[in-house]
């Protein structure tokens, strides 16, 4: 960051100030008004946030105009081409790609740590059944804090990186563990012999009577995915980790509160809802009858997948994902003729005045579900895949954001309910 030779000049309330303005180092500019309201009375106002840049980050750059995305200034494609999640997963809570050393300790870490605490599993027991996994998750998530008191930040006695090797690796336990009670199957015990997504796929099918083994393709496709979900800035669930960290919350209820902003069908939620959609269209045999509805003001109905709010272009992170769902379906003899609605629905879309003039493409949600789909995750358990994904991207933003002087997050607002005189 740094303060540029140029200001902005605001007339307001018979006076003129200077406000200063600062810019990243990827040329983004923007008008400081910190000491607004202080100088002159006034606050801005931007409800959802739209103008508004609530931070200095060093971990994700987003070009929603060009299609760019870079985790600590590295392009998702060559992020990708790594293949390791968890070397990804390093490089944004840590700052840089692991040396081999570094990878070892990490894989250890997650490995000691992946265990669920025996009491905690009884838990699950409890929950009725059909309960979405994504509040499952939540609630025990949030219920970490009991088992593992050390995380409050003024006590914090266990260092950072054992703390948040254990969320990234139990989590991946927990979600394993959801599922197999949801479908009444003993649950199974993370091995240390297998790396994250391989053990996160055997956690989820392998089974007393029908033993399971990872295939290699399932492997790097999972990988692949989780490292293109693994950070998006300062998105709908960031911005509930950095607020509601910064009231110095534990990690674990940070978290918590991430993963219930992601659960949103606008937000991690659409990828479920795509599903749901493209069988809809299926059964129904008429894409353009729902690209009208989608265009339609008085219908609630919008084309799930669909749209982004930083991105007005093609999102990177779709186009790899459409390349490799073809590749992985065909990989693994795999026929899925929602396959063949996505893409029906994609070209209608990207041919219609209405989503050309709004800028309008397929988000990374699009083609996520097929992928899913095709390893064999339930529809109720997409969302928590992307949790899962985007664990490595909310830590580090919570680190960021503690290693900072930032204060407690606090917006104003604009009053314009009674007055006094109107009681
Ligand atoms: N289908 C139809 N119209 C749409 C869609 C869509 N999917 N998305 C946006 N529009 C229209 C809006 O109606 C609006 O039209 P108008 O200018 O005539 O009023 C215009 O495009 C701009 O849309 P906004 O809603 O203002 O855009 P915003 O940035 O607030 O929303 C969002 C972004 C929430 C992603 C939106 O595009 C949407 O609801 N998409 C579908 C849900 C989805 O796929 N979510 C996943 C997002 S990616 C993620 O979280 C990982």
């Amino acid at each position: 960051m740094s303060n540029v030779p140029e200001y902005a000049i605001l007339k307001v309330g018979g006076r003129e100030i200077k406000l200063p303005v600062v810019e990243g180092t990827e040329g983004e500019k923007a008008i400081d008004i910190a000491g607004l309201r202080k100088e002159t009375g006034y606050v801005t106002l931007d409800p959802s946030f739209m103008n508004t840049a609530a931070c200095f980050s060093k971990i994700t750059f987003v070009d929603g105009e060009q299609g760019i995305l870079r985790y600590r200034g590295i392009p998702i494609e060559e992020l990708v081409k790594l293949g390791s999640f968890v070397k990804v997963a390093y490089l944004l809570v840590n700052g840089n790609l692991p040396t081999p050393e570094q990878s070892r300790k990490f894989s250890q870490l997650l490995n000691v740590n992946s265990l669920l605490h025996e009491d905690m599993r009884h838990f699950f027991d409890h929950f009725p059944q059909g309960a979405h996994p994504m509040h499952i998750l939540s609630t025990m998530i949030n219920a970490l804090a009991a088992f593992y008191p050390n995380v409050d930040l003024r006590s914090m006695t266990e260092d950072i990186d054992t703390s948040t090797a254990r969320l990234i690796s139990i989590v991946r336990t927990m979600a394993a563990v959801a599922y197999k009670k949801s479908i009444g199957e003993p649950i199974v015990y993370p091995r240390h012999d297998l790396k994250y997504c391989a053990n996160f796929l055997n956690m989820m099918f392998d089974s007393p009577v029908a033993p399971y083994s990872v295939r290699p393709e399932a492997e790097r496709v999972l990988n692949i995915l989780f490292i293109l979900h693994a950070d998006h800035e300062q998105n709908c669930s960031t911005t509930a980790i950095r607020t509601v960290g910064s009231a110095q919350v534990n990690l674990y209820a940070t978290i918590s509160a991430g993963m219930s902003a992601l659960s949103g069908p606008l937000h991690g939620g659409a990828n479920q809802e795509v599903i749901e959609m493209l069988k809809m269209i299926e059964a129904d045999g008429n894409v353009k009858k729902y690209i009208n509805m989608a265009k339609d003001k008085n219908s609630p109905f919008r084309l799930m997948g669909f749209g982004h709010r930083v991105y007005k272009t093609y999102d990177p992170r779709a186009a790899i994902i459409k390349k490799e769902c073809h590749a992985f379906l065909q990989a693994m003899d795999i026929q899925d003729s929602l396959l063949e609605v996505a893409w029906e629905v994609e070209k209608a879309a990207l041919e219609d005045e209405y989503f050309i003039t709004r800028n309008l493409y397929p988000n990374v949600d699009f083609y996520t579900g097929i992928l899913y789909r095709a390893l064999g995750i339930p529809e109720d358990m997409f969302t928590v895949m992307f949790a899962l994904a985007r664990l490595p991207g909310w830590i580090a933003h919570w680190k960021e954001m503690i290693g900072g002087n930032t204060k407690i997050v606090r917006p104003r607002q604009i009053y314009i309910g009674k007055t006094l005189d109107q009681i």
